[in-house]
């Protein structure tokens, strides 16, 4: 479908989001032709800055961060020549006149009213101020054409997601709005359901009956890197919890939408939300553990432990590492628990899903045969690995009956030829077309901070007494491992 001419207006354009994922994303849509025929970049920031400076510092974020590289100078050309920067000082009640000439003389340049995508790359302080720079400007009234990209973090509690949502919702109408939640655009996060309801072979076990637990991980081995500022008054509670880990859960544990439109996928995933036990104030310490990473080594690096990072407080009570037990009261799974774990400074970078089944109702194979007994698993690989693996028994080869575990592997790189998309670009993809399924409805935003309400209390009220408490380059805090024994389980290892 030929895409309408479109204008994409950055704000916080100088930043660090814009360099590294925005611009690579949208040159490598041009790069694959997807990007409309007619189409311009406004990167919005309080600096005053030329747009041949402004678009230098976007190339060379692109020879760094782009995962083609910076490929060759004749479509950087041309992408740079659609790239323009406007200088604005959102909080002053004056602001909006230079974006509105930029915007009228394109459209008066094109001939005709382009769409309008205004992406608000910047804190949640600023959030208000752009918002109402927009409105009082008018420039974004076509709720058919004009559509707002709010990057996260939506809000820091429950109370200033509401805020939030009112005041965007008595601006603009939901279906303009677009709160990004990047995992949501990475290629296996997508694949979760199209695995479990494209298939007939696993939806008919995918439930209490057949599934024991799950556990769903993602760690890094990055620490808290130049962000000290915002880490610090978010944790990964915050910052990890309750968007990425929860929205995966959420693909996991959804009921089959009836369709693939953007309303039936979201009301069932809020449903997930809804279905979670809340915890209770006195059971935080029983279902949440968090944790600091002190100095240690990460992959053969010696390296500062946070409270030693710059820009952190020597004092600083903020987790870098957290570990959930949730439960989901609903038909489907009750009694299963959902353990979510993500941290700082872990040993490797991976992201997954394991789901472990239950094991066979009746051992027949003598004790002999099954000395390295484990249930069957599938582990959905999210990245760097991406693909699936099914994890079964079967008989090892030799004259006696011996059995052992064998991995059937679905590799992405192995199966498909092409090159996968970067979550930026499918999602940034959408928000041209007007697709809204990937992203997050403001009840969801909502839903999702009131699983993560009760501990964000707990935690606030209570200063942890023995932070740091992981060495980086370790798995986490051991409280994370004695939480999952008491279900009688364990983390499984990635990888
Ligand atoms: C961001 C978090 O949303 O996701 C970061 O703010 C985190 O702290 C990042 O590092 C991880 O994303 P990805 O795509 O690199 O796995």
């Amino acid at each position: 479908r030929k895409l309408d001419p479109t204008i994409i207006v950055i704000f916080g354009g100088g930043g660090d989001l814009t360099r590294r994922k925005l611009i690579p994303a949208l040159h490598n849509l041009m790069l694959d032709n997807l990007l409309p025929q007619r189409c311009a970049i406004i990167g919005i920031g309080r600096r005053s800055m030329d747009d041949d400076t402004f678009r230098n510092h976007l190339k060379s974020g692109l020879e760094q961060f782009s995962r083609r590289g910076g490929s060759t100078e004749q479509p950087w050309d041309d992408f740079g020549s659609r790239i323009s920067y406007v200088s604005e000082d959102v909080t002053s009640k004056e602001s909006g006149a230079a974006l509105t000439r930029r915007l009228n003389e394109i459209d008066s340049d094109w001939g005709v009213r382009a769409n309008r995508i205004f992406y608000l790359a910047i804190p949640p302080s600023m959030m208000e101020p752009a918002a109402a720079m927009l409105q009082r400007m008018g420039v974004c009234r076509d709720c058919k054409r004009d559509r707002l990209v709010v990057e996260k973090p939506f809000g820091r509690d429950i109370a200033s997601a509401r805020t939030l949502n009112q005041l965007l919702s008595g601006m603009f109408v939901e279906s303009q709005i677009y709160r990004i939640d990047h995992f949501l655009g990475k290629e296996t996060v997508q694949n979760i359901l199209a695995f479990r309801f494209a298939n007939s072979l696993f939806e008919p076990v995918w439930n209490r009956r057949y599934i024991d637990h799950v556990q769903i991980t993602v760690a890094e081995t990055v620490g808290v890197e130049n962000r000290a500022n915002f880490f610090e008054q978010s944790g990964a509670l915050r910052d990890m919890i309750q968007n990425h880990l929860l929205q995966i859960l959420c693909l996991v544990a959804m009921e089959p939408p009836i369709s693939f439109d953007a309303d039936e996928v979201r009301n069932k995933k809020v449903d997930v939300l809804r279905a979670i036990r809340p915890i209770l104030a006195d059971d935080v310490h029983k279902s949440a553990v968090r944790g600091q990473y002190a100095r240690g080594f990460v992959e053969g690096q010696a390296v500062a432990g946070y409270r030693e990072e710059s820009g952190v407080s020597p004092h600083s009570c903020t987790e870098t590492y957290v570990a959930l037990k949730l439960l989901i009261d609903n038909w489907r799974w009750q009694g299963v628990p959902f353990y979510l774990r993500t941290g700082k400074r872990l040993p490797a970078k991976v992201s997954e899903v394991s789901i472990i089944f239950r094991s066979p109702p009746h051992q027949l194979f003598p004790s002999a045969a099954v000395d390295n007994w484990q249930p069957n698993r599938i582990v959905i690989k999210i990245q760097p690995e991406e693909g699936i693996n099914t994890r079964i028994q079967v008989k090892q080869p030799g004259t006696r009956l011996l059995l052992g575990e064998a991995d059937m592997r679905f590799r992405y790189g192995e199966a498909f030829k092409a090159a996968a998309p970067e979550a930026y670009e499918t999602l940034l993809l959408d928000a041209i077309r007007g697709d809204a399924t990937l992203f997050m409805r403001a009840d969801q935003v909502e839903c999702a901070w009131n699983v993560v309400s009760p501990i964000l209390a707990a935690w606030e009220a209570v200063p942890p007494a023995d932070f740091p408490d992981y060495p980086a380059g370790s798995w986490g805090p051991e409280a994370a491992d004695r939480m999952i024994a008491r279900g009688g389980h364990n983390w499984l290892q990635p990888g």
